[in-house]
């Protein structure tokens, strides 16, 4: 616990002396690899140094896989995060769901393990230069639709709009070293490689 206070202390301290203009540039630079990385004394998967075991998704009363890493900075103290822009399961898009085929229409690729994540929708690495690192580039924003109709095509008019159709739109992902990172179609992307799962946290006092 004391190491994951220190991180999120430093974070802070390089938010607050950095400022808001610098971060633009991308606020995961300053969390830096190991701020959710903890190379020697990880507590889940993927060597990630802070976990959320504190809340649940209302949805089935549980919280496993990567969103529960995202939680772990993206959560109030008190519901097992750091305090870092708080996200609400009980105020969130729906995550941890199996995609009901009649309200999301999407590739196999953009689940892991067949279920919608956080990472579905976000690509949380520096590398990624989009708005609010989302998997689609949306104009910082001001064309948020396409980023949507990676999942919602029927809903978009995505061929006026942007002369394109959904297998077409461009995801991001560093999650293939062998291609590098940058765009893939959404039926080629990779956002998650199966590892096996051997962390076991050391009991803190
Ligand atoms: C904001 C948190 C965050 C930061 C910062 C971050 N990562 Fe990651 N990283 C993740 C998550 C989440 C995953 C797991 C995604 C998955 O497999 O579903 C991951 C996975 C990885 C993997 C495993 C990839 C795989 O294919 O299994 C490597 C290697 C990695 N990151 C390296 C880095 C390096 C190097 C940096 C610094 C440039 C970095 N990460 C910064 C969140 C982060
Ligand atoms: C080690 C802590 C940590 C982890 C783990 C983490 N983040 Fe972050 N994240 C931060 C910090 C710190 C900020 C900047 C907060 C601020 O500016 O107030 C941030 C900002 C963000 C932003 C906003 C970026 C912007 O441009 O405004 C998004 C989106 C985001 N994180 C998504 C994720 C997702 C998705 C995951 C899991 C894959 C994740 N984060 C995991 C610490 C973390
Ligand atoms: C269905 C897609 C989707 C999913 C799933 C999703 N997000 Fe987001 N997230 C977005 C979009 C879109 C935005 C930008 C909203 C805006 O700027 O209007 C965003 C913004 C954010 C931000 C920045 C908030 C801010 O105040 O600027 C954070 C942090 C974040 N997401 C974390 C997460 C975490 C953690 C999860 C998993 C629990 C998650 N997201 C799941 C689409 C998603
Ligand atoms: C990566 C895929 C993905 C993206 C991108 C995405 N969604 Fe979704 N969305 C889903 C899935 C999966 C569901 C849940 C389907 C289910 O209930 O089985 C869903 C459900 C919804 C629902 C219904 C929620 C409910 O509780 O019934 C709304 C509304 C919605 N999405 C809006 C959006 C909007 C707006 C955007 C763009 C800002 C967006 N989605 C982006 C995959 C996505």
């Amino acid at each position: 616990m004391r190491k994951v206070g220190l991180i999120s202390f430093l974070t802070l301290m390089a938010v607050v002396c950095l400022g808001a203009t610098v971060l633009g540039a991308g606020a995961h630079d300053y969390v830096g690899c190991t701020g959710c990385h903890n190379i020697h004394y990880a507590v889940a998967e993927k060597a990630f140094g802070v976990d959320n075991t504190q809340t649940t998704n209302p949805r089935d009363g549980k919280l496993d896989g990567v969103s529960a890493l995202c939680l772990g900075c993206h959560q109030t103290p008190e519901n097992g995060g750091q305090g870092f822009m708080p996200i609400f399961l009980t105020t969130t898009h729906p995550v941890g769901v199996v995609p009901n085929e009649k309200i999301a229409h999407l590739s196999d690729h953009l689940l892991v393990n067949g279920v919608l994540e956080c990472t579905s929708c976000h690509e949380p690495h520096p590398s990624n230069p989009n708005y609010k690192y989302l998997r689609v580039a949306t104009d910082e924003g001001a064309a948020m639709d396409k980023f949507c109709a990676l999942c919602h095509p029927a809903k978009v008019d995505l061929m006026g709009n942007y002369g394109l159709g959904q297998e077409q739109l461009p995801v991001f992902s560093s999650m293939n070293e062998a291609a590098g990172a940058g765009e893939f179609t959404q039926d080629e992307v990779i956002i998650h490689n199966e590892t096996p799962k051997y962390i076991v946290p050391q009991a803190t006092e």
